[in-house]
Protein backbone atom coordinates (compact mmCIF):
# COMPACT_ATOMS: atom_id res chain seq x y z
CA UNK A 1 0.00 0.00 0.00
CA UNK A 2 1.16 3.19 -0.92
CA UNK A 3 0.09 6.55 0.53
CA UNK A 4 0.71 10.63 0.69
CA UNK A 5 1.00 13.20 3.61
CA UNK A 6 2.30 16.34 3.73
CA UNK A 7 4.21 18.23 6.21
CA UNK A 8 6.97 21.06 5.77
CA UNK A 9 10.07 22.42 6.83
CA UNK A 10 11.28 25.59 7.27
CA UNK A 11 14.96 27.73 5.28
CA UNK A 12 15.32 31.03 6.80
CA UNK A 13 12.56 31.97 7.70
CA UNK A 14 10.25 30.47 4.73
CA UNK A 15 8.49 27.10 4.75
CA UNK A 16 8.83 24.54 2.31
CA UNK A 17 6.57 22.04 1.72
CA UNK A 18 7.53 18.22 2.13
CA UNK A 19 5.89 14.91 1.27
CA UNK A 20 5.87 11.69 2.80
CA UNK A 21 5.57 9.51 0.89
CA UNK A 22 4.96 5.86 2.60
CA UNK A 23 5.26 2.59 0.72
CA UNK A 24 4.20 -1.23 2.86
CA UNK A 25 5.54 -4.20 0.82
CA UNK A 26 5.54 -7.43 0.96
CA UNK A 27 9.51 -8.44 2.12
CA UNK A 28 11.88 -8.87 4.55
CA UNK A 29 10.67 -6.60 8.37
CA UNK A 30 12.72 -2.81 7.99
CA UNK A 31 12.20 0.20 8.10
CA UNK A 32 14.00 2.57 5.38
CA UNK A 33 14.04 6.62 5.34
CA UNK A 34 15.09 8.37 2.22
CA UNK A 35 15.07 11.64 0.64
CA UNK A 36 18.57 13.18 2.20
CA UNK A 37 17.79 12.99 6.08
CA UNK A 38 19.60 14.45 8.40
CA UNK A 39 20.88 12.23 11.52
CA UNK A 40 17.79 13.58 13.58
CA UNK A 41 15.50 11.74 10.33
CA UNK A 42 17.26 9.10 10.96
CA UNK A 43 17.13 8.69 14.69
CA UNK A 44 13.27 9.15 14.41
CA UNK A 45 12.51 5.59 13.00
CA UNK A 46 13.75 4.50 16.45
CA UNK A 47 11.27 7.07 18.05
CA UNK A 48 8.43 6.40 15.46
CA UNK A 49 8.63 2.63 16.37
CA UNK A 50 8.79 2.91 19.79
CA UNK A 51 6.16 5.66 19.99
CA UNK A 52 3.79 3.50 18.06
CA UNK A 53 4.47 0.11 20.46
CA UNK A 54 3.78 2.20 23.21
CA UNK A 55 0.65 4.22 22.04
CA UNK A 56 -0.54 0.15 21.66
CA UNK A 57 -0.38 0.17 17.99
CA UNK A 58 1.14 -2.69 16.62
CA UNK A 59 3.52 -2.06 13.15
CA UNK A 60 2.65 -4.16 10.25
CA UNK A 61 5.37 -7.15 9.65
CA UNK A 62 6.07 -5.44 6.23
CA UNK A 63 9.11 -3.64 4.22
CA UNK A 64 8.39 0.00 5.21
CA UNK A 65 9.60 2.54 2.94
CA UNK A 66 9.53 6.52 3.43
CA UNK A 67 10.81 9.19 0.86
CA UNK A 68 10.81 12.74 2.09
CA UNK A 69 10.68 14.66 -1.00
CA UNK A 70 11.49 16.85 -2.77
CA UNK A 71 14.97 14.66 -1.85
CA UNK A 72 17.44 18.56 -2.89
CA UNK A 73 15.49 20.17 -0.18
CA UNK A 74 17.67 19.74 3.13
CA UNK A 75 15.37 18.33 5.95
CA UNK A 76 16.49 19.50 9.21
CA UNK A 77 15.08 18.67 12.80
CA UNK A 78 12.24 15.98 14.06
CA UNK A 79 9.41 17.95 12.70
CA UNK A 80 8.67 14.71 10.18
CA UNK A 81 8.09 12.22 13.16
CA UNK A 82 4.66 12.93 13.01
CA UNK A 83 3.41 12.83 9.41
CA UNK A 84 5.80 9.65 8.91
CA UNK A 85 3.82 7.84 11.98
CA UNK A 86 0.36 8.99 10.71
CA UNK A 87 1.66 7.84 6.84
CA UNK A 88 2.66 4.51 8.12
CA UNK A 89 -1.05 4.03 9.86
CA UNK A 90 -2.61 5.02 6.52
CA UNK A 91 -0.81 2.81 4.25
CA UNK A 92 -1.51 -0.31 6.99
CA UNK A 93 -5.22 0.88 6.87
CA UNK A 94 -5.33 1.06 10.32
CA UNK A 95 -6.23 4.57 9.61
CA UNK A 96 -8.75 5.36 6.52
CA UNK A 97 -8.04 9.72 6.18
CA UNK A 98 -9.83 10.75 3.10
CA UNK A 99 -7.80 11.55 0.23
CA UNK A 100 -9.35 15.27 0.27
CA UNK A 101 -8.67 15.70 4.16
CA UNK A 102 -4.89 14.44 3.29
CA UNK A 103 -4.80 16.62 0.60
CA UNK A 104 -5.54 19.55 2.99
CA UNK A 105 -3.90 19.09 5.58
CA UNK A 106 0.05 20.06 7.08
CA UNK A 107 1.15 17.06 9.34
CA UNK A 108 4.06 18.67 12.02
CA UNK A 109 5.34 17.27 15.29
CA UNK A 110 8.08 15.35 17.18
CA UNK A 111 7.16 12.19 18.91
CA UNK A 112 8.69 11.38 22.54
CA UNK A 113 9.23 7.50 23.25
CA UNK A 114 5.93 7.48 24.66
CA UNK A 115 3.88 8.62 21.90
CA UNK A 116 3.31 12.05 23.31
CA UNK A 117 3.71 15.04 20.95
CA UNK A 118 6.89 17.82 21.54
CA UNK A 119 6.97 20.87 20.61
CA UNK A 120 8.92 21.93 16.68
CA UNK A 121 10.52 25.16 15.73
CA UNK A 122 9.21 26.90 13.30
CA UNK A 123 5.19 26.50 13.42
CA UNK A 124 4.36 30.16 12.74
CA UNK A 125 6.32 30.22 9.80
CA UNK A 126 4.92 26.98 8.50
CA UNK A 127 1.68 27.63 9.32
CA UNK A 128 2.23 31.21 7.84
CA UNK A 129 3.08 29.45 4.05
CA UNK A 130 0.47 26.44 4.51
CA UNK A 131 -2.11 28.90 4.47
CA UNK A 132 -0.83 31.01 1.34
CA UNK A 133 -0.43 27.29 -0.18
CA UNK A 134 -4.07 27.25 0.29
CA UNK A 135 -4.12 24.26 2.53
CA UNK A 136 -6.99 24.11 5.27
CA UNK A 137 -5.50 22.76 7.97
CA UNK A 138 -2.52 22.15 10.28
CA UNK A 139 -1.94 19.42 12.95
CA UNK A 140 0.94 21.04 15.00
CA UNK A 141 2.03 20.07 18.58
CA UNK A 142 -0.08 21.28 21.60
CA UNK A 143 2.30 23.64 22.85
CA UNK A 144 2.68 25.24 19.42
CA UNK A 145 -0.81 25.82 18.94
CA UNK A 146 -1.01 29.62 20.11
CA UNK A 147 1.56 30.52 17.91
CA UNK A 148 0.53 28.47 14.19
CA UNK A 149 -2.87 30.29 15.67
CA UNK A 150 -1.59 33.42 14.67
CA UNK A 151 -2.57 33.05 11.20
CA UNK A 152 -5.80 33.21 10.27
CA UNK A 153 -7.61 31.13 6.79
CA UNK A 154 -6.16 28.00 8.32
CA UNK A 155 -7.87 25.33 11.34
CA UNK A 156 -5.00 24.90 13.68
CA UNK A 157 -5.18 21.77 15.38
CA UNK A 158 -3.53 21.27 18.38
CA UNK A 159 -2.89 17.80 19.12
CA UNK A 160 -0.42 16.40 22.62
CA UNK A 161 -0.80 12.52 22.43
CA UNK A 162 -0.49 10.12 19.31
CA UNK A 163 -3.56 8.36 20.43
CA UNK A 164 -5.56 11.62 20.94
CA UNK A 165 -4.63 12.52 17.06
CA UNK A 166 -5.42 9.07 15.72
CA UNK A 167 -9.12 9.02 17.69
CA UNK A 168 -9.34 12.10 16.32
CA UNK A 169 -8.35 10.90 12.63
CA UNK A 170 -10.86 7.96 13.08
CA UNK A 171 -13.91 10.02 14.16
CA UNK A 172 -13.76 9.02 17.44
CA UNK A 173 -12.87 11.97 19.24
CA UNK A 174 -13.46 15.78 18.17
CA UNK A 175 -10.86 18.23 18.66
CA UNK A 176 -11.03 21.86 18.49
CA UNK A 177 -9.17 23.70 16.42
CA UNK A 178 -7.44 26.69 18.20
CA UNK A 179 -8.69 30.70 18.59
CA UNK A 180 -7.31 32.92 16.74
CA UNK A 181 -6.35 35.16 19.56
CA UNK A 182 -3.35 36.20 19.50
CA UNK A 183 -0.90 35.74 22.93
CA UNK A 184 0.94 38.26 23.29
CA UNK A 185 5.07 37.96 25.04
CA UNK A 186 6.81 40.70 26.13
CA UNK A 187 9.63 41.54 28.36
CA UNK A 188 8.44 41.79 31.83
CA UNK A 189 10.55 44.71 32.82
CA UNK A 190 9.31 46.84 30.22
CA UNK A 191 6.79 48.42 32.45
CA UNK A 192 9.51 49.29 34.83
CA UNK A 193 11.51 50.99 32.80
CA UNK A 194 10.92 55.09 32.53
CA UNK A 195 13.12 57.87 31.57
CA UNK A 196 11.72 59.84 34.39
CA UNK A 197 14.32 57.83 36.37
CA UNK A 198 17.40 59.14 34.42
CA UNK A 199 17.95 62.54 36.56
CA UNK A 200 19.67 65.08 34.12
CA UNK A 201 21.44 64.07 30.69
CA UNK A 202 18.46 65.69 28.56
CA UNK A 203 21.35 65.75 25.86
CA UNK A 204 21.27 62.40 26.06
CA UNK A 205 17.36 61.93 25.79
CA UNK A 206 17.75 64.05 23.09
CA UNK A 207 19.57 62.24 20.95
CA UNK A 208 17.46 59.33 21.94
CA UNK A 209 14.29 61.26 21.08
CA UNK A 210 15.96 61.76 17.46
CA UNK A 211 16.92 57.85 17.60
CA UNK A 212 13.65 56.58 17.83
CA UNK A 213 12.24 59.09 15.77
CA UNK A 214 14.17 58.90 12.91
CA UNK A 215 15.86 54.94 13.20
CA UNK A 216 18.75 56.19 13.53
CA UNK A 217 21.85 54.80 14.95
CA UNK A 218 23.44 56.30 18.43
CA UNK A 219 26.49 55.62 20.03
CA UNK A 220 27.10 56.55 23.78
CA UNK A 221 30.90 57.80 24.77
CA UNK A 222 31.19 58.73 28.25
CA UNK A 223 33.34 57.61 31.89
CA UNK A 224 32.10 55.17 33.58
CA UNK A 225 28.73 55.20 35.93
CA UNK A 226 27.37 57.95 33.74
CA UNK A 227 24.60 56.08 32.47
CA UNK A 228 25.38 55.24 29.41
CA UNK A 229 23.80 51.33 30.06
CA UNK A 230 20.67 52.83 31.85
CA UNK A 231 19.88 55.79 29.37
CA UNK A 232 20.23 52.52 26.35
CA UNK A 233 18.02 50.10 28.45
CA UNK A 234 15.38 52.54 28.09
CA UNK A 235 15.32 53.11 24.53
CA UNK A 236 12.55 50.64 24.29
CA UNK A 237 9.76 52.67 25.71
CA UNK A 238 10.01 55.59 23.72
CA UNK A 239 9.98 53.38 20.41
CA UNK A 240 7.52 53.82 17.96
CA UNK A 241 4.29 51.01 18.24
CA UNK A 242 5.15 48.43 16.41
CA UNK A 243 2.70 47.20 13.38
CA UNK A 244 0.87 43.95 13.19
CA UNK A 245 3.46 42.72 9.86
CA UNK A 246 5.93 44.05 11.74
CA UNK A 247 4.98 42.05 14.64
CA UNK A 248 4.29 38.93 12.57
CA UNK A 249 7.98 39.00 10.76
CA UNK A 250 10.02 39.33 13.80
CA UNK A 251 7.44 36.47 15.30
CA UNK A 252 8.52 34.49 12.54
CA UNK A 253 12.34 34.60 13.67
CA UNK A 254 11.52 33.96 17.15
CA UNK A 255 9.17 30.76 15.93
CA UNK A 256 11.71 29.22 13.69
CA UNK A 257 14.71 29.75 16.94
CA UNK A 258 11.69 28.00 19.49
CA UNK A 259 11.71 31.14 21.27
CA UNK A 260 8.25 31.99 21.61
CA UNK A 261 7.44 29.63 24.47
CA UNK A 262 3.57 28.87 24.05
CA UNK A 263 3.08 32.67 23.09
CA UNK A 264 1.61 33.32 19.63
CA UNK A 265 3.18 36.94 18.75
CA UNK A 266 6.26 39.56 20.41
CA UNK A 267 3.60 41.50 21.01
CA UNK A 268 7.04 44.97 21.60
CA UNK A 269 9.81 45.49 19.92
CA UNK A 270 12.88 43.32 20.98
CA UNK A 271 15.60 44.54 22.83
CA UNK A 272 18.75 42.38 22.89
CA UNK A 273 21.70 42.79 24.69
CA UNK A 274 24.10 40.29 24.19
CA UNK A 275 27.47 39.91 25.80
CA UNK A 276 30.57 41.14 25.01
CA UNK A 277 31.94 37.69 24.59
CA UNK A 278 29.51 36.88 22.20
CA UNK A 279 30.96 35.01 18.96
CA UNK A 280 30.65 35.65 15.75
CA UNK A 281 27.69 33.35 14.93
CA UNK A 282 26.01 34.16 17.99
CA UNK A 283 25.75 38.20 16.77
CA UNK A 284 24.75 37.50 13.34
CA UNK A 285 23.84 33.69 12.81
CA UNK A 286 25.40 30.25 11.97
CA UNK A 287 25.66 26.82 12.70
CA UNK A 288 25.89 23.79 10.64
CA UNK A 289 21.63 24.35 10.30
CA UNK A 290 21.82 28.23 10.61
CA UNK A 291 20.23 29.87 13.09
CA UNK A 292 19.06 33.16 13.59
CA UNK A 293 21.92 35.35 15.57
CA UNK A 294 21.27 38.33 17.88
CA UNK A 295 20.90 40.92 14.96
CA UNK A 296 17.99 38.97 13.82
CA UNK A 297 16.46 38.44 17.21
CA UNK A 298 16.56 42.51 17.07
CA UNK A 299 14.76 42.76 14.03
CA UNK A 300 12.10 45.66 14.16
CA UNK A 301 13.64 46.43 17.34
CA UNK A 302 17.01 46.99 19.45
CA UNK A 303 20.62 45.66 19.43
CA UNK A 304 22.15 47.07 22.36
CA UNK A 305 25.82 46.57 22.01
CA UNK A 306 27.64 47.80 25.44
CA UNK A 307 30.79 48.08 26.53
CA UNK A 308 31.60 48.32 22.12
CA UNK A 309 35.41 48.39 22.55
CA UNK A 310 35.20 44.74 24.37
CA UNK A 311 33.99 43.08 21.49
CA UNK A 312 36.27 41.37 18.73
CA UNK A 313 36.89 43.25 15.90
CA UNK A 314 36.22 40.57 13.53
CA UNK A 315 32.88 40.33 15.66
CA UNK A 316 31.66 44.04 15.45
CA UNK A 317 33.41 43.94 11.44
CA UNK A 318 30.67 41.72 10.48
CA UNK A 319 27.77 44.21 11.57
CA UNK A 320 28.75 46.74 8.43
CA UNK A 321 26.97 44.25 6.09
CA UNK A 322 23.93 44.02 7.73
CA UNK A 323 24.07 47.32 9.10
CA UNK A 324 23.55 48.09 5.35
CA UNK A 325 21.43 45.52 3.56
CA UNK A 326 19.25 44.72 6.86
CA UNK A 327 19.71 41.58 6.24
CA UNK A 328 22.36 38.89 7.09
CA UNK A 329 22.89 36.19 4.31
CA UNK A 330 24.49 32.58 5.96
CA UNK A 331 26.21 30.85 3.35
CA UNK A 332 27.11 26.94 3.98
CA UNK A 333 27.92 24.34 1.44
CA UNK A 334 24.44 23.08 0.61
CA UNK A 335 22.66 26.23 0.67
CA UNK A 336 22.45 29.62 1.98
CA UNK A 337 19.92 31.19 4.28
CA UNK A 338 18.77 34.50 4.42
CA UNK A 339 17.43 35.82 7.51
CA UNK A 340 16.17 39.56 8.10
CA UNK A 341 18.38 41.73 10.32
CA UNK A 342 16.53 45.47 10.19
CA UNK A 343 17.48 46.70 13.53
CA UNK A 344 18.68 50.17 15.77
CA UNK A 345 21.56 50.07 17.05
CA UNK A 346 22.65 51.52 20.70
CA UNK A 347 26.59 51.19 21.31
CA UNK A 348 27.91 52.51 24.24
CA UNK A 349 31.91 52.91 25.59
CA UNK A 350 34.35 54.78 27.74
CA UNK A 351 36.28 57.18 25.58
CA UNK A 352 39.70 55.27 26.30
CA UNK A 353 41.44 52.58 28.52
CA UNK A 354 40.77 54.20 31.91
CA UNK A 355 37.50 55.96 31.24
CA UNK A 356 38.36 59.50 32.28
CA UNK A 357 39.39 60.87 28.95
CA UNK A 358 37.50 64.58 28.66
CA UNK A 359 36.31 64.09 32.23
CA UNK A 360 35.91 67.34 34.08
CA UNK A 361 36.44 66.41 37.75
CA UNK A 362 38.82 63.12 37.49
CA UNK A 363 42.35 62.97 35.23
CA UNK A 364 42.59 60.13 32.45
CA UNK A 365 45.88 58.09 33.01
CA UNK A 366 46.30 56.98 29.86
CA UNK A 367 49.02 58.25 26.99
CA UNK A 368 47.61 59.57 23.88
CA UNK A 369 48.69 56.36 21.88
CA UNK A 370 46.65 54.32 24.35
CA UNK A 371 43.36 56.23 23.42
CA UNK A 372 44.20 55.79 19.76
CA UNK A 373 44.61 52.51 19.96
CA UNK A 374 41.73 51.63 21.75
CA UNK A 375 39.49 53.94 19.15
CA UNK A 376 40.51 52.38 16.32
CA UNK A 377 38.87 48.91 16.91
CA UNK A 378 36.01 50.73 15.56
CA UNK A 379 36.52 50.53 12.77
CA UNK A 380 35.84 54.02 10.39
CA UNK A 381 33.23 51.73 7.98
CA UNK A 382 31.43 50.86 10.87
CA UNK A 383 31.25 54.64 12.39
CA UNK A 384 30.15 55.62 9.13
CA UNK A 385 26.93 53.78 9.83
CA UNK A 386 26.29 55.50 12.97
CA UNK A 387 24.27 58.94 13.07
CA UNK A 388 24.17 59.90 16.18
CA UNK A 389 27.58 59.78 17.98
CA UNK A 390 27.19 61.73 21.34
CA UNK A 391 29.34 62.48 24.55
CA UNK A 392 27.69 61.25 27.88
CA UNK A 393 29.53 63.24 30.53
CA UNK A 394 28.82 61.91 34.28
CA UNK A 395 26.09 63.80 35.88
CA UNK A 396 27.23 65.72 39.34
CA UNK A 397 26.14 65.15 42.76
CA UNK A 398 23.67 67.66 43.40
CA UNK A 399 21.50 66.55 40.08
CA UNK A 400 21.75 63.01 41.16
CA UNK A 401 20.36 63.80 44.69
CA UNK A 402 17.87 66.46 43.71
CA UNK A 403 14.72 65.12 44.24
CA UNK A 404 12.41 68.17 42.93
CA UNK A 405 14.11 67.28 39.45
CA UNK A 406 11.47 66.17 37.52
CA UNK A 407 13.26 65.50 33.68
CA UNK A 408 11.07 64.58 30.51
CA UNK A 409 9.39 61.12 31.17
CA UNK A 410 9.37 58.63 28.39
CA UNK A 411 5.26 59.63 27.65
CA UNK A 412 6.39 63.17 26.94
CA UNK A 413 8.95 62.25 24.74
CA UNK A 414 6.98 59.64 22.83
CA UNK A 415 4.56 62.27 21.92
CA UNK A 416 6.93 64.42 19.39
CA UNK A 417 8.03 60.86 18.26
CA UNK A 418 5.13 59.91 17.50
CA UNK A 419 4.31 62.91 14.99
CA UNK A 420 7.49 62.41 12.85
CA UNK A 421 7.09 58.61 12.66
CA UNK A 422 3.71 59.18 10.91
CA UNK A 423 5.36 62.44 8.75
CA UNK A 424 7.53 59.63 7.57
CA UNK A 425 5.06 57.05 6.82
CA UNK A 426 3.99 59.68 4.33
CA UNK A 427 7.16 60.35 2.99
CA UNK A 428 8.22 57.06 2.18
CA UNK A 429 4.72 55.39 1.68
CA UNK A 430 5.33 52.89 4.31
CA UNK A 431 5.70 52.40 7.90
CA UNK A 432 8.62 50.41 7.60
CA UNK A 433 10.79 53.26 6.22
CA UNK A 434 12.68 55.76 8.20
CA UNK A 435 15.20 58.92 7.73
CA UNK A 436 17.93 56.56 8.68
CA UNK A 437 16.91 54.33 5.73
CA UNK A 438 17.10 57.24 2.98
CA UNK A 439 19.50 56.50 -0.09
CA UNK A 440 21.58 59.07 -1.33
CA UNK A 441 18.74 59.80 -3.70
CA UNK A 442 16.42 60.10 -1.23
CA UNK A 443 18.80 62.43 0.74
CA UNK A 444 18.75 64.78 -1.70
CA UNK A 445 15.14 64.86 -2.52
CA UNK A 446 13.73 64.84 0.85
CA UNK A 447 16.50 66.90 2.57
CA UNK A 448 15.55 70.55 1.11
CA UNK A 449 17.56 73.51 3.50
CA UNK A 450 16.43 77.03 3.91
CA UNK A 451 19.05 79.32 2.24
CA UNK A 452 20.52 80.74 5.84
CA UNK A 453 21.21 76.63 6.20
CA UNK A 454 22.38 76.08 2.82
CA UNK A 455 25.09 78.38 3.34
CA UNK A 456 26.01 76.65 6.52
CA UNK A 457 26.53 73.44 4.98
CA UNK A 458 28.79 74.48 2.34
CA UNK A 459 31.35 75.96 4.63
CA UNK A 460 31.63 73.19 7.03
CA UNK A 461 31.87 71.08 4.59
CA UNK A 462 34.69 72.60 3.18
CA UNK A 463 36.26 73.31 6.43
CA UNK A 464 35.39 70.05 7.96
CA UNK A 465 36.71 67.75 4.21
CA UNK A 466 33.07 66.20 4.93
CA UNK A 467 32.78 62.67 3.04
CA UNK A 468 29.79 62.33 1.01
CA UNK A 469 28.93 59.85 3.60
CA UNK A 470 29.37 62.60 6.26
CA UNK A 471 27.43 64.73 4.84
CA UNK A 472 24.19 62.46 4.13
CA UNK A 473 24.71 61.71 7.64
CA UNK A 474 24.11 65.08 8.99
CA UNK A 475 21.35 65.93 6.43
CA UNK A 476 19.48 62.83 7.39
CA UNK A 477 19.97 63.69 11.56
CA UNK A 478 18.87 67.28 10.14
CA UNK A 479 15.70 66.17 8.59
CA UNK A 480 14.43 63.86 11.78
CA UNK A 481 14.93 67.15 13.75
CA UNK A 482 12.75 69.17 11.22
CA UNK A 483 10.24 66.39 11.01
CA UNK A 484 10.45 66.50 15.26
CA UNK A 485 9.20 70.14 15.42
CA UNK A 486 6.99 69.70 12.24
CA UNK A 487 9.20 71.54 9.62
CA UNK A 488 8.65 71.00 6.04
CA UNK A 489 12.32 72.47 5.17
CA UNK A 490 15.61 72.07 7.71
CA UNK A 491 15.98 75.20 8.94
CA UNK A 492 19.32 76.81 10.30
CA UNK A 493 18.56 75.46 14.11
CA UNK A 494 17.94 72.24 13.04
CA UNK A 495 21.31 71.65 10.65
CA UNK A 496 23.40 73.15 13.78
CA UNK A 497 21.99 70.61 16.02
CA UNK A 498 22.74 67.46 13.53
CA UNK A 499 26.15 69.21 13.15
CA UNK A 500 26.51 68.00 17.13
CA UNK A 501 26.06 64.42 16.94
CA UNK A 502 29.50 63.60 15.48
CA UNK A 503 31.60 63.63 18.64
CA UNK A 504 33.77 60.42 17.42
CA UNK A 505 33.51 61.25 13.23
CA UNK A 506 34.81 64.60 14.82
CA UNK A 507 37.66 63.02 16.64
CA UNK A 508 38.86 60.88 13.87
CA UNK A 509 38.95 63.66 11.18
CA UNK A 510 41.32 65.67 13.81
CA UNK A 511 43.77 62.20 13.11
CA UNK A 512 44.14 62.87 9.99
N1 LIG B 1 21.55 60.45 35.32
C1 LIG B 1 21.33 59.51 36.23
N2 LIG B 1 20.18 59.50 36.93
C2 LIG B 1 19.92 58.54 37.85
N3 LIG B 1 20.78 57.54 38.15
C3 LIG B 1 21.94 57.49 37.49
C4 LIG B 1 22.28 58.45 36.49
N4 LIG B 1 23.48 58.15 35.99
C5 LIG B 1 23.89 57.03 36.62
N5 LIG B 1 22.97 56.64 37.53
C6 LIG B 1 23.08 55.48 38.43
O1 LIG B 1 24.37 54.93 38.27
C7 LIG B 1 24.29 53.56 37.90
C8 LIG B 1 25.34 53.24 36.89
O2 LIG B 1 24.98 53.76 35.66
P1 LIG B 1 25.28 52.99 34.31
O3 LIG B 1 24.19 53.26 33.38
O4 LIG B 1 25.61 51.57 34.57
O5 LIG B 1 26.61 53.75 33.83
P2 LIG B 1 27.57 53.42 32.64
O6 LIG B 1 26.91 52.43 31.78
O7 LIG B 1 27.78 54.75 31.95
O8 LIG B 1 28.85 52.92 33.24
C9 LIG B 1 22.88 53.38 37.37
O9 LIG B 1 22.38 52.09 37.62
C10 LIG B 1 22.09 54.40 38.13
O10 LIG B 1 21.66 53.87 39.37
MG1 LIG C 1 27.59 50.55 31.31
Amino acid sequence: MHTKIFSATTIGVDAHCVEVEVDLSLGLINFFIVGLPDVAIKESRQRIQTALKNSGIKLPERKITVNLAPADLKKEGTLFDLPIAIGILQAAQLLKISQTFLNETIFIGELSLDGSIKPIKGALAIAYDAQKLGKKRIIVPHANAQEAALIKDIEVIGVSHLIQLVSFLRNERPLTPAQHNPVFSSEPTDTLLDFAQVKGQEQAKRALTIAAAGGHNILFIGPPGSGKTMLAKRLATIMPQISFDQMLETSKIYSVSGKLNGASVLATRPFRNPHHTISQAGLVGGGSFPQPGEISLAHNGILFLDELTEFKRDTIEVLRQPLESKQVCISRALHSVTYPASFLLVAALNPCPCGFFGDTKRDCLCSSQSIDKYLKKLSGPLLDRIDLQIHVPAVDYDTLKDTTLQGKSSADMKTSIARATETQSERFTSSNRSNGSMTSDEVEKHCILSSEAEELIRKVFDKLNLSMRGYHKVLKVARTIADLETSSIIEIGHLKEALTYRSLDRYFEKQH
